[in-house]
């Protein structure tokens, strides 16, 4: 079904492709071909409709909440890309008739997508198809179509309906009031919608252009209006071999996009209108160009990778992975986030969870310093959000929410999921009330986006309060134990999922630890060296008297520690007691959480099984709290209780493996990790991508395979290339400055092309070098 091998010279690892249409498999299509900028997403559902798609159009951080009853999530907007198509009285529907020929791909260089395909009837009648779409990453408003069909050997009556449909929904939820539509010019096409509760307008523009064998040609054709609806009906005869070619340009535009300000409705209509006119007046290929350079200077000039594997499916997985990471990224406004399924799918509503700053935001760090900042004030602007959830559960400080959506949401997680087999109800989600180590992952990814950037500025306005008001949260979380005298963080769920209501997750307890002694330590030397900072943020957050607190407690709080007979850190209070179970079956599954088939959550809990890494994500994050012996020890104990059934778990395991020297084990699971979207699994991204997952991908390469860590400040590089590959180069930033890092079988060459810092230093196995112009490191550690 799925082809990853398509693309030849030019194009050569640049194509995902299906090669056959199957009804059955809608979204595999529909979500990894999504096509976006940031600003909105749109899944790529077929121009055609079938029973069982999903239609969706999201524009970033437009969140609504339907009732009380329903968490806020992101709505699913008109649709824009829909055709029905009529020839000689029959309806196009790809289950009818014989198809040849049919290709659809998604080129992840240009950012089109398109479909081409004959369809013979059973009259014997032929036509050819082609459809091609994109969404411009110049205007981030536009959208393009262009449809081609070809009658081959009648002449055909064709009919098309298209137009802009509000009658979606986000599984049967309608969060727009109906709003005004309108016809300008007999031509352009528009409607308004509304949010029922954040009284967000959308206003969505459209324009039909139609050719007939190149010639500009007007078909007949006949307005409609309907409910949440506007549409033409277009009629027009086609002789055998014309080709007729229709461009359909849409725009997008709602009252929360932040370069227009606060306007009346009236003027939103009159701006948007008018920008869909003189946009769309340069026709499909003209924008496309510009979208197309605006890829190639912004994504593949950027932060493009070469790799040289004896796998050629490696480019591709790491360019599909840059490739979501660009679209999902709502990179022109730090009031939005990430969702954990970028803008593809309804899954986990559009809201951010620690995916963003353990998995996605590191790529953005050392790809894209400016981005990865608008990322990171999105936590700062949302810190009332934090206080609200602090305070509603009798802490102090900045508590995130584990699920996040506008900035002053507070906890958005929704509270009934999937069925309970033994009981028959809904099982109650607990992540939302207590998966508290959200709170140290913001913390940490701010020192992370700090050490590599030097971005003092951020942290004098940003960052070190986020990093204070954290900490004042961990130090009021903590639970005096009167047993062993020493402060217990009680009742959490870890990053393991299927362990809920444990006390001292190692995972959180450390995370918690490291982020009050990190507060305290800048704390120190913002009182030393940058006074009036100091003073601001202590007049704010009561700093002194916090420092002291911290200071007395930081010592005290109880960090589980390697057993002594065999090194294994318990995950929480009581893990190692409980009892084993043969998990073969369901470590060799095919799909996630088939564990459930046979279990309920609360038996679950009671098993030494993990639904992801845990202990593992410590170690990647704190690596030098813990011996290569410990961490060795620890993966051989909990991987096999792993059943990966969280796809933020193979790519944490495989850094972990190229730390402890596996290289190869590391690429097994590289490889395994990038098949989650880009396999041949056709079910598993039905509800969206992996957004942390596409992160971790990169994260395998550049931290894992390319060495690439920062540790107290200190840049480190240590390449360990798996056996297969023979070479890997790509760039990062450090230090404002942009370094280029060429990794070969026989040595890393580093070299710092901008040239802003005339010295920077990193280690490679324990060397400290030195690098002003460009440096050669020998594997066996010798400097040409
Ligand atoms: C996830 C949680 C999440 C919940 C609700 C579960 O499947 O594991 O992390 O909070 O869904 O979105
Ligand atoms: C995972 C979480 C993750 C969430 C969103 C859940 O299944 O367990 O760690 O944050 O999905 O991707």
């Amino acid at each position: 079904m799925m082809n990853y091998d398509t693309g030849s010279e030019e194009w050569k690892n640049w194509i995902i492709s299906e090669r056959s249409f199957n009804k059955k498999y809608l979204g595999k299509c529909e979500s990894i071909m999504v096509l976006g900028n940031g600003y909105m997403g749109v899944r790529s559902a077929t121009e055609e409709a079938y029973i069982g798609e999903k239609r969706n159009t999201f524009v970033a951080g437009t969140f609504n909440r339907f009732d009380q009853n329903e968490v806020t999530e992101l709505p699913n907007a008109a649709d824009l890309i829909q055709l029905d198509i009529e020839v000689n009285g029959e309806v196009l529907d790809l289950t009818k008739g014989t198809i040849h020929n049919y290709n659809r791909q998604l080129n992840l260089r240009t950012g089109e997508l398109c479909r081409s395909f004959t369809w013979v009837l059973t009259s014997g009648e032929e036509y050819d198809f082609r459809f091609k779409r994109f969404i411009s990453l110049v205007d981030l408003h536009l959208i393009g179509q262009k449809i081609e069909i070809i009658p081959r050997n009648c002449n055909s009556s064709i009919k098309i309906t298209s137009g802009i449909n509000g009658q979606l929904t986000n599984s049967g939820v309608q969060h727009f009031s109906e709003g005004d539509q309108r016809l300008y010019e007999n031509k352009y096409l528009q409607l308004v919608q509304t949010t029922t509760e954040s009284k967000i307008d959308f206003l969505m523009n459209m324009v039909h252009n139609f050719k007939i064998n190149e010639q500009i040609f007007t078909p007949e054709s006949m307005i409609h209006m309907d409910r949440r609806k506007i549409y033409f009906h277009f009629d027009t005869s086609v002789n055998k071999g014309q080709t007729l070619m229709l461009e359909k340009i849409s725009t997008i535009q709602t009252s929360r996009d932040r370069n227009l300000g606060n306007i009346s409705l009236r003027e939103l209509k009159n701006i948007s209108y008018a920008h869909l006119k003189k946009q769309s007046s340069k026709g499909y290929e003209t924008l496309f160009i510009e979208s197309v350079k605006a890829w190639e200077t912004r994504v593949w000039k950027q932060y493009g990778m070469e790799i040289e594997s004896e796998h050629e499916f490696d480019q591709l997985a790491i360019r599909f992975a840059h490739y979501h990471l660009t679209i999902m990224t709502p990179a022109h406004d730090n009031r939005m986030n990430i969702g954990a399924k970028g803008l593809s799918g309804e899954g986990y509503k559009g809201h951010t969870f620690w995916d963003t700053e353990i998995f996605i935001l590191p790529f953005w760090i050392y790809s894209a310093p400016k981005t990865a900042r608008s990322l990171l004030e999105y936590r700062f602007f949302s810190l009332s959000g934090a206080h609200k959830k602090a305070n509603e559960n009798g802490y102090k400080g900045a508590m995130y929410p584990w699920e996040s959506a506008w900035l002053d949401d507070g906890e958005v997680t929704p509270v009934w999921g999937a069925a309970d087999i033994v009981t028959g109800e809904q099982t109650k989600i607990w992540s939302g009330f207590i998966e508290q180590h959200i709170t140290a992952d913001v913390a940490y990814a701010v020192r992370q986006y700090f050490q590599v950037t030097n971005d003092n500025e951020f942290m004098n306005e940003f960052g070190f309060e986020l990093l204070f008001d954290t900490a004042k949260f961990w130090c009021s979380r903590l639970e005096w134990s009167i047993k062993d005298r020493q402060y217990h963080i009680n009742d959490v769920v870890g990053p393991d999922e299927y362990k809920e209501h444990v006390n001292n997750n190692a995972f959180t307890n450390y995370m918690a630890y490291w982020t009050m002694k990190n507060a305290l330590a800048y704390a120190h030397l913002l009182k030393k060296q940058k006074q009036s900072i100091f003073q601001k943020l202590n007049a704010k957050l009561n700093l002194t008297k916090e420092m002291l607190k911290w200071e007395e407690r930081l010592e005290l709080i109880y960090l589980p520690k390697p057993t002594a007979n065999n090194l294994v850190i318990p995950q929480d209070d009581t893990y190692l007691q409980k009892k084993e179970i043969d998990l073969t079956k369901y470590k060799e599954q095919d799909e996630v959480g088939t564990i459930f088939n046979d279990y309920n959550l609360e038996q679950v809990n009671e098993i030494q099984v993990s639904k992801q890494a845990d202990i593992m994500a410590l170690f990647y994050l704190l690596e030098d709290y813990f011996s290569s012996e410990v961490k060795a020890a620890n993966w051989n104990y909990y991987e096999p209780k792993t059943l990966h059934d969280s796809s933020l778990s193979l790519s944490i395991h495989s850094v972990l493996a190229s730390d402890l020297g596996d290289s190869n084990l590391a690429y097994r699971l590289f490889k395994k990790a990038s098949t989650i979207d880009l396999g041949s699994n056709m079910k598993s991204s039905d509800h969206g991508i992996h957004a942390a997952s596409l992160g971790g991908i990169w994260q395998c390469v550049v931290n894992g395979f390319g060495g690439i860590r920062v540790l107290e400040g200190q840049l480190r590089i240590e390449p360990k290339l798996p056996e297969n590959w023979s070479k890997l180069v790509f760039p990062i930033y450090w230090h404002g400055d942009r370094l280029k890092v060429v990794i070969t079988k026989e040595s890393v060459i580093i070299e710092n092309i901008t040239k802003e810092n005339k010295r920077i230093e990193f280690l490679n196995h324990e060397n400290l070098y030195i690098l002003i112009d460009k440096i050669t490191i020998q594997h066996n550690h010798s400097e040409k």
